[in-house]
């Protein structure tokens, strides 16, 4: 099993994208045969503008997947503008595209659909993803829901080019993130930098302590009894417990007599708990930022060599070595 998946540098890490993607990685690391995991900053360069604040964003997720368990000694850790052979296979992957798949891509249709304008990244964005997968012979790409469409239109592009061409690329499968369920933010809705309703899983504990207490909740009496499964307090409170004390968290809620603050105040405890020791390596990778660097730059050099024979093996089979 190859397993390759890639997480924009959009902004900080928030417990959404750990529950949602990186502990996946991290779990999938041990089970593969090899495992490539990037840093898509040529896909953020579609929606952050602001230079200092990429390559600031780059460097901290290098740091954050590190400090969160990404272990140099299982998985290839690289940024993806490192390697431009899969921007060259993006091109002969760009050729082979038609406009109605890229047409029907939720990203562009719904920008289109609301009026903004959107520009050729955007559109093409799913082919530089097919490349980004295509250049590794990944056979396995852990996702969230929102990916499948795209890693559709990467089997189909790989699809046609084989055919086209034989046996140049392994067809890749989506593995769909189970506990990418959907995370809950502070005001319940799906946790998202876009909504602003994060808690980032570096940020200080103060930070997240009054974060947790702004968590919003009903206004239901402390003595009424709850349904636990449909709260999300409840849900943030189950990511972080073993199955014992979520059943006693459980049982609090349904015979009720307690307020939502004791549930914060214990969340507050296991969250921090939880991400202590992550916490107190990435203090640890800060100091040592040479040593991220390094990380990284022996990734990129194992990524390039794989991706440039496959790019040699798709270029050989299209006529472009000559
Ligand atoms: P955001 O919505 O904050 O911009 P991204 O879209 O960059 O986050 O997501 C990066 C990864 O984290 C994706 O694999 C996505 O599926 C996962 N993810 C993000 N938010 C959540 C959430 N609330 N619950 C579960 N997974 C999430
Ligand atoms: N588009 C993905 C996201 O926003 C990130 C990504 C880029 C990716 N290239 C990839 C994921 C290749 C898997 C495989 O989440």
């Amino acid at each position: 099993m190859i397993v390759l998946s890639g997480i924009q540098p959009t902004g900080r890490f928030h417990w959404g994208n750990y529950f949602g993607a990186i502990r996946q990685y991290v779990e999938l690391q041990n089970q593969a045969d090899a495992a490539f995991y990037f840093i898509a900053n040529l896909h953020a360069l579609t929606t952050v503008e602001d230079a200092e604040r990429l390559r600031q964003y780059t460097l901290d997720a290098a740091t954050d997947l590190l400090a969160l368990g990404i272990n140099p000694d299982r998985a290839t850790l690289f940024v993806q503008s490192d390697v431009p052979e899969v921007t060259q296979l993006c091109w002969l992957l760009m050729t082979r595209t038609p406009m109605g798949l890229l047409e029907r891509c939720h990203a562009y249709k719904d920008k289109k659909a609301r009026g903004l304008p959107a520009d050729a990244g955007l559109f093409t964005y799913p082919v530089l993803m097919a490349a980004d997968i295509l250049a590794y012979d990944a056979d396995t790409v852990p996702v969230g829901e929102d990916q499948v469409q795209h890693i559709e239109v990467c089997r189909d592009l790989a699809g046609s080019f084989n055919h086209l061409y034989g046996d140049v690329f392994v067809m890749p499968k989506a593995k769909i993130m189970e506990s990418a369920a959907r995370v809950p933010g502070t005001d319940g809705e799906k946790m998202s930098k876009s909504y602003n309703n994060t808690i980032g899983v570096f940020d200080e504990p103060a930070s997240v302590r009054k974060a947790i207490m702004r968590i919003k909740t009903d206004s239901r009496p402390v003595s009424e009894p709850k349904d636990p499964e449909s709260d999300h307090l409840f849900q943030l409170y189950s990511l972080f417990v073993d199955d014992k004390r979520r059943e006693e968290m459980a049982a609090l809620y349904r015979r009720g007599g307690f307020g939502y603050g004791e549930v914060k105040k214990a969340l507050a405890e296991v969250a921090l708990g939880y991400f202590a020791e992550a916490y107190e390596f990435r203090k640890e990778l800060e100091s040592t930022p040479q040593r991220v660097r390094e990380v990284v730059g022996d990734g990129t050099a194992m990524a390039r060599k794989r991706a440039g024979e496959v790019l040699h093996r798709a270029q050989a089979a299209c006529g472009i070595k000559y």
